[in-house]
């Protein structure tokens, strides 16, 4: 069992901690009251997931005698939204559930930033204990405190700051996860390395077949060191101020290609592409260390991550995607890049770099 700890300074939130440990999720009776004690858990979720791992977590709070109330919504992005939100609220209230309730959000970001909202408005504000149950949640959604919804207009553009009591990590629920939504979790993991670890980032080249085939203790290993690199860049910056931008690299390029596909590739694909662009700009901005790109390529092979955009997009259509992102932004595009596999370039004060347009259209090429 590991046990790291997310600091916060200076943001109005209370240190926690994410806990790793095969077997966690039956255990959650002993562990919520001890950091989140309510008179009832409201226990969030989709329902592919309730299929799967609703029963074990509601066993455990019901042999620690604690009272628990279950609430599902339809798996998939498409829920995330105001209106799932209001159904959740309104089912609540209508339990009558009070103050004294403590949320679980049990699921992947979809839920964990729908159920995090919840718990961020229900009655001004509950506890919340995020219980990831994706790659992708368990590494970065659960932790950080970002919690939302989509909008028409875009995605996350409704939510708050709303910190977990507890992020409760069990390695073994990812039996059931499709291989794909792993696969993309492992894109944001070589991210982690790519921007603050080489000795991580080539770990997880070593054992990558036995991390895509399941290894429960390999991936256990994976959670835990990628839980760290997060857990410090984000406890350096809890309001993404200024350092948290490397967390962004692979991402503006990740988020106009999934933009551009109407959200059809999975988002740590996207940032898989993302990546290989980036650090191709970063090489040809005098940023990146040459041959950069080159390493992040056959390491995005090796895991089985696309290296190129799914045919049916030109650079053309990606740039405008980034350019419009870039007026959502006051007229700057700014990128996170790295400087080396293993370190965020950080250059003039600033963690992020305007990029003139031919750069990222030159880039982009060469991954379609
Ligand atoms: N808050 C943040 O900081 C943050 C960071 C990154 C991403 N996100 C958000 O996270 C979302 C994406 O998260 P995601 O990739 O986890 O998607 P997701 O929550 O939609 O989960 C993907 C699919 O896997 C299923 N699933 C989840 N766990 C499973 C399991 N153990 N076994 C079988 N099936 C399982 C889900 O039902 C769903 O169908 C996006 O909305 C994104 O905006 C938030
Ligand atoms: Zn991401």
């Amino acid at each position: 069992m590991t046990r790291i700890r997310v600091e916060l300074t200076g943001a109005a939130a209370l240190p926690y901690d994410v806990v790793v440990q095969a077997g966690s999720l039956r255990e959650l009776g002993s562990i919520a009251p001890l950091v989140a004690p309510a008179h009832r858990y409201a226990v969030i979720t989709d329902d592919i997931v309730a299929r799967h791992w609703a029963e074990p977590l509601l066993d455990g709070l019901a042999s620690a005698g604690l009272a628990a109330t279950l609430l599902s919504f339809a798996a998939g992005e498409t829920s995330k939204t105001r209106e799932t939100w209001a159904e959740l609220t309104d089912q609540m209230l209508g339990k009558g559930l009070g103050r004294d309730t403590t949320v679980i959000a049990l699921g992947g970001g979809v839920v964990g930033d729908v159920a995090g909202f919840v718990a961020a408005t229900y009655m001004r504000g509950v506890p919340l204990i995020q219980v990831p149950t994706t790659l992708l949640a368990m590494i970065d959604a659960s932790i950080g405190g970002k919690t939302g919804v989509d909008a028409p207009a875009g995605k996350n553009l409704i939510g708050a700051f709303h910190q977990p009591s507890i992020v409760v990590i069990d390695p073994e629920v990812l039996m059931t996860l499709p291989a794909d939504q792993l696969r993309g979790g492992l894109a944001e993991a070589v991210k982690h390395g790519a921007i603050a670890d080489r000795a991580y980032f080539e770990w997880i080249l070593e054992v990558a077949d036995e991390l895509l085939a399941g290894d429960t203790a390999l991936l256990g290993a994976l959670i835990d060191g990628s839980v760290r690199i997060k857990a410090a860049v984000v406890s350096a910056d809890p309001r993404e101020e200024g350092q948290r931008a490397a967390l962004n690299f692979g991402h503006t390029i990740g988020h106009a290609i999934e933009r551009a596909l109407d959200y059809g590739l999975h988002h740590g694909h996207a940032v898989a592409l993302g990546m290989i662009a980036e650090a191709e700009i970063g090489e040809r901005a005098g940023i990146t260390a040459q041959q950069t790109r080159d390493r992040l390529s056959q390491a995005i092979e090796t895991l089985n991550l696309p290296l190129r955009v799914p045919a049916g997009l030109n650079a053309g259509q990606v740039q405008e995607l980034v350019r419009l992102d870039k007026k959502a932004r006051l007229g700057v595009a700014r990128y996170s890049l790295i400087s080396e596999i293993g370190k965020i370039a950080y250059a003039d004060r600033s963690w992020t770099f305007p990029i003139e347009d031919h750069l990222v259209v030159e880039a982009l090429r060469t991954i379609l």
